[in-house]
Order: structure tokens, then sequence, then C-alpha cells
């Protein structure tokens, strides 16, 4: 069978419309919920290699770790079911608030799900950096996990309404670059805190969190709401002028009429979750599941979370490896830049597949360099010069890969294929999805490395290669196609259309089945 993505259909609507200053700005301010959960992401694993901390909290690991107490197999010595549990419980708190969070965002509106997600977040980031004991550490990973479930629930949801249907890609995905901004910001902030002499290097490191929370809650003070969001709360004057302010042009009766006539149909559904089971949901349902299941089954936040252990693990000096954190965190920021400008060109595909076919080359790369140095009792040789800069470069290479590609199309792919019905329902199972395989990888990477050795990232090549031929396979193209009238993708792929095809029931939006144009690519 032809990859279902070969026939990329493109519909003849060209609403009116400008890249305006306002929605860049808009989009701009509100993908800044991404910074916080980019700063939570780079900021456990500096933080659980600092001594200080380690001894203060964790006592058996510092123990191992820096007395060198229970053997010196490298694979080994950071596994802690408690220290885990630090990095991995804010994903528990942010799978349950994404839930939570799908309500509000749907009944209230994109907005007060965004700082309500900040507000949280910020008290989170307090508790933690005054933490004295594991309690109060728990609790605040608990709070920021909550205003991340939030802000993550209802981001991404925001710019794919907000962004001109031409450039929801590169605008959806400021979102990324937020995530990968917080996180380059918390690795540089570490690699200043581990050299504190006073010991509390790691509150700094962890009270900061308070910064970008402060960013996120005075702009989402500032931000209007999506003129969908409007409409479904039956504000359609207000949304008819919001669509006008964005676009920068006084005739957007096309637009709006759509937005309408979604929204009309979404009325008609008084159980979102339900409707979201129903077989003519069933592609959208696979992807806002699997795509967050297969991005991290990548194994990037391997490297995102543990990347300074993993290179402490590798035989790099404490300071060597922060600063090679702060390698990879560079290398992910301006990689995402790569994708916000080809992505509204080239599409989703492309570049999904090609950044995991990169990948699954680094992964391969990775594993023979550690296998070869540390077999399998985990005690390497000296390491020589050019083998570290080999294992840097194939780390940095991989991540490039997975920031042009599962990275943010992780976010944006979900966001812009729900139909307004089920939106809220389906982003909020996009970002639990995503919560829970966060969690398994920072609750089970330790034990994984220690158990399975340089034979993990092998596990994690694996998915690598099946995501890439699920995308290649499953997933249509969905460049250049306005949001409320991507139910008609799946109506022309092979695997999809005898699901969403259905006699009786009108598709959603305005637009009739020949008015598409199904064009072959390639
Ligand atoms: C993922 C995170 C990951 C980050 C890395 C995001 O899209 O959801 O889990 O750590 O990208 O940049």
């Amino acid at each position: 069978m032809a990859g279902g993505g070969m026939i990329a259909p493109s519909v003849n609507k060209g609403y009116p419309g400008k890249f305006t200053g306002r929605v860049f700005i808009t989009c701009i301010v509100a993908a800044t919920g991404g910074l916080i959960f980019g700063y939570d992401i780079g900021i456990s694993g500096g933080v659980t290699s600092m001594p200080p901390f380690l001894e203060k909290f964790f006592p058996d690991v510092y123990k191992k770790e820096v007395l060198n107490i229970g053997g010196t197999n490298q694979y080994c010595k950071f596994d802690s079911q408690k220290l885990t549990m630090f990095t991995s419980s804010l994903y528990l708190a942010a799978l349950v608030a994404s839930l939570i969070a799908s309500t509000v965002t749907r009944k209230l509106g994109r907005r007060p799900s965004m700082l309500l997600g900040g507000a949280l977040f910020l008290a989170g980031a307090i508790v933690n950096g005054l933490a004295q004991n594991t309690t109060m550490l728990y609790v605040g990973r608990a709070l920021l996990g909550v205003g991340v479930g939030f802000a993550n629930q209802s981001v991404p949801v925001y710019l794919s309404e907000m962004a001109p249907y031409k450039y929801r890609g590169a605008l959806n995905m400021v979102f990324q670059l937020s995530i990968t901004i917080g996180i380059l910001a918390a690795y540089v902030i570490n690699y200043f805190t581990a050299k504190m002499k006073s010991g509390n290097g790691w509150r700094y490191s962890l009270g900061c969190a308070g910064v970008p929370a402060i960013i996120f809650v005075l702009g989402s003070l500032c931000l209007p709401d999506t003129p969908n969001s409007l409409i479904e709360r039956g504000k359609n004057d207000e949304a008819r002028k919001r669509l006008q302010n964005i676009r920068g042009v006084d005739n957007v009766d096309e637009e709006y009429n759509d937005l309408i006539n979604a929204s009309i149909e979404s009325q008609k559904i008084k159980h979102p979750w339900a409707k979201l089971f129903s077989r003519k949901y069933r592609p959208q349902l696979l992807f806002v599941s699997f795509i967050p299941f297969f991005q991290q089954l990548t194994g990037m936040n391997v490297f995102m979370f543990y990347a300074p252990i993993l290179f402490k693990t590798i035989g790099f000096g404490a300071n060597a490896s922060l600063f090679s954190s702060v390698i990879t965190g560079v290398v992910n920021t301006v990689s995402t830049l790569v994708s916000m400008v080809t992505v509204d060109r080239f599409g989703r595909r492309g570049l999904f597949i090609e950044g995991g076919l990169q990948m699954l080359i680094c992964q391969i790369i990775i594993t023979v360099c550690i296998g070869i140095k540390f077999g399998l009792n985990g005690n390497p040789s000296e390491l020589e010069h050019w083998y570290a800069t080999l294992v840097v470069v194939a780390i940095c290479v991989y991540v490039a890969g997975f920031a042009w590609s599962w990275g943010p199309l992780g976010w944006l792919v979900p966001s812009e294929i729900l139909p307004l019905e089920v939106r809220s329902a389906g982003q909020s199972i996009n970002v639990s999805v995503n919560m829970i395989f966060t969690f398994f990888i920072a609750e089970i990477y330790l034990q994984m490395m220690c158990a399975m050795k340089f034979g993990l990232f092998i596990f994690f090549a694996f998915f690598v290669f099946s995501m890439t031929i699920f995308i290649y396979k499953l997933l249509p193209e969905t460049k250049g196609i306005p949001i409320e009238e991507m139910a008609e993708i799946w109506k022309e792929h092979p695997v999809w259309r005898k699901y969403v095809v259905d006699e009786n029931e009108k598709p959603t939006g305005t637009l009739n089945i020949e008015e598409i144009n199904i064009t072959k690519e390639g």
C-alpha cells in the first residue's frame, strides 16, 4: 500500500488576511507558556547531579556518586527510586491537570487555562526554591506539574486558532521554540549555580523557575481569547471583531462563517469525550495518542533530563558534563528555527520522516560508541578526546533531528487536526499521553540504563524506526489547510476514508467534497 500521505489534499480556500504584527506578538506572548515546561525539563538533571542537593535530600545517592561507596558500575550509580521520583512526579501532576484543563479551556476559554497554569507554576517555583525537606520538594513539583498541564493543554490550541492558516506551522512552533529556550536557560543557570561555594546553588536553580512563570502570567493577562473560542461560547460579535483585528482586514466573512459552522457542529455535541471515541474520529484519536507516545519514545528526554548525568556516566568531569549539556541545548534551540522556516513550505511529513531517519542513524552510532567503551560491566577504559568528541557530536546531530521534527510537530499536528467539537478533549489526550510517557522515561531511564546498558539506545531506535513508518503510511499532509476545514483530509486518505465518510452526516464546515483538489506529491 502506498503511504497515505502521498496524497495531499489541498483546499480551494484562501481566507483574506495578512500576517499582522498583532497576531505575531500575540503568538509570541502565548508561546512563552513553553518556557515553563522547558525550564522544568532542563533544570532537574543539573540539580540532581549537584552534590549539596543530593547530600541534603538523597543521601544514598550522594554516597554512591560523590563518595563512590557501593561499586564502580557507571551504568548504575544514579539509579535511585526517590531521585527519579523527584524528576518524574511533575509529569504525573501534569497528566491529571491536563484532563481538568480540557473543561476549563472549552467552557471558559483558552486564556483562563493559561493564566491558571502560570500562577500555579509560580507557586511551585517558590515552594521548591525554599524547600527544607523532601515533602516540600515533592509538593513544589506537583504544583509545577499542574501548571504545565494547564499551559500545555491550552497554548498549542490557542496558537493554532490564532494563526492565519498559511503560517500556522511556524506560529505554533514558537511554542516549541520557547520550550527549547526554557531548557537552554535552565542548563545555563545550572552551569553557574553548580559552582556556587555556598552549596545553595540548587535553590537558585529551582527558584528561578518563577521568572518564566511571571513572564507567562503577565503575558496571559494581556492576551485576547481566540475567535474560535469566543464563538464556541456564544460571543459572535466579539469574535468577528477579533478576527478583523488579527487578520488585519475588514472582510473576514468566509472565515467567520466557517467558524460559525464549526461551532454549530460543536454545539450538537454534548459529550466531547465520548464523541472522540466514536468511529468518525478514529484518525484524530489515533494521532493525538500515538504522536505524543512516539515523541517520548524517541528517547529525547534521556538527553534533556539526564544530559549531565549521561555525560558524567560516560566519563566527563562535572564541569564538562554541564557544559556539554549547554551545547545540546543550543543545538536544540537553533534546530527548532530550521523547522519553523520550513514547515509551512515543505510540510509536516517530510520533516517527520527526515528527522526520524537522522535520529535512527545517530542512535546506532551512540550505541556502538558506548558499547565498545563500557562493555557490559560499565567500567570504561581511559576516555580519549576523539571518543568523547564523537559521542557529543552524535548526540548533537540526534538532538537536531528531534528538534526539527518530532519536537515541534508533536505539538503542532495534534492541535491542528482536531475539529472544534473535540478539540479541547483531544488536546487533553495529547498532553496526558505525552506526560505519561515523559513520566515513564524519567522514572525508568536510570533503571533501564542500569539493566539494559548500551542496549538502551537500541530500544529507542526500534521505536524511531516504527514511528517513521507510521507517519509515512498514515499521516496525510496538513500544511496550508484551514483548521476548521481539516476534517476533509481524512476523506481522501486510502486508510481513513472508510472511517470518516458517512452518507448521513454532513461534513463539518461548509466545504463540499468536490471542492477538494487531490494532488499527487512528487
Ligand atoms: C517535548 C519534551 C522535550 C522537548 C525537547 C518537547 O516537544 O514534549 O518532552 O523535552 O521537546 O526540546
